[in-house]
């Protein structure tokens, strides 16, 4: 079952020059089309190319995202840092935190959830993510890992509608290997049990999307998952003809 109205954050990480900007022109095209008009397309390169990257895609329905930002919301004395005000005033609309790249770098689920405050402030969309190691994963450990992870990282939340959770098992990322489908049917209605027993009822349905090495080779399997809103694309966001070939194979 393939969907018309889905995410696709291109998660650049650290890679990408004004090159590369410039071949997201046959996505822009693309996504004119009527069929792929209601699919939201977010590029999330390194904080160097978001201005650039913003003005260039300022007329179409493309959105920027950043891969991260810092706690702190008003400015400061943080040499090197970047917070959401920097990012939000540079063109970016979404931002991605919790990525398990930064949880390795130090993030904890406090400080997560501190920069997911910071991000609301400024009315930025969140894409958390969220997913357990291999480890984690072999000791069964895998509910309770999303459970802390969600109950931390939304810790006093109240409105989840600017949020969106990128549900990424940390041995899938980069790896080539993918849950089994029941598997993630499974972790995926986990999430939004959790999320059901966190959330005011007043709030809409929050959105998950999946990431971990997906492929325009597995993406069709992957859609068939009615679960999944949307992905989160690391490797495969950095070649322009895989990330159209993902984008016409996740649509109708
Ligand atoms: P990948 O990365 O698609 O290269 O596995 C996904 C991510 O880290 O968001």
């Amino acid at each position: 079952m393939t969907n018309n109205n889905m995410y696709f954050v291109a998660n650049w990480k650290m890679h990408g020059n004004t090159r590369y900007i410039e071949s997201s022109k046959s996505i822009i095209k693309l996504s004119k089309q009527k069929k792929y008009k209601n699919h939201k397309i977010i590029y999330c390169p390194p904080y160097t190319l978001i201005n650039h990257f913003h003005k260039k895609v300022k007329k179409s329905k493309i959105l920027i995202g950043a891969q991260d930002c810092h706690e702190i919301l008003n400015f400061g004395p943080y040499t090197g840092s970047i917070n959401a005000k920097l990012i939000k005033s540079a063109g970016a609309k979404f931002v991605i935190l919790g990525h398990s790249e930064k949880r390795k770098d130090g993030d904890t689920d406090k400080v997560i959830n501190a920069k997911i405050k910071s991000a609301l402030v400024e009315n930025l969309k969140i894409i958390f993510c969220v997913g357990e190691t291999l480890l984690q994963k072999r000791k069964k450990l895998t509910y309770s890992v999303l459970k802390k992870q969600i109950n931390l990282g939304l810790k006093d939340i109240k409105k989840f509608a600017n949020i969106i959770i990128a549900y990424e098992p940390v041995w899938s990322i980069g790896t080539g290997l993918l849950p089994k489908n029941e598997d993630l049917k499974k972790n995926l209605n986990d999430i939004k049990n959790i999320l059901k027993k966190l959330k005011n009822k007043k709030n809409s349905e929050v959105k998950i999307i999946y990431g971990g090495s997906v492929t325009p080779k597995n993406v069709k399997n992957l859609v068939e998952i009615k679960e999944i809103n949307g992905f989160i694309i690391g490797g495969a966001s950095l070649n322009s003809k895989k990330f159209i070939d993902i984008l016409k194979k996740s649509t109708i």
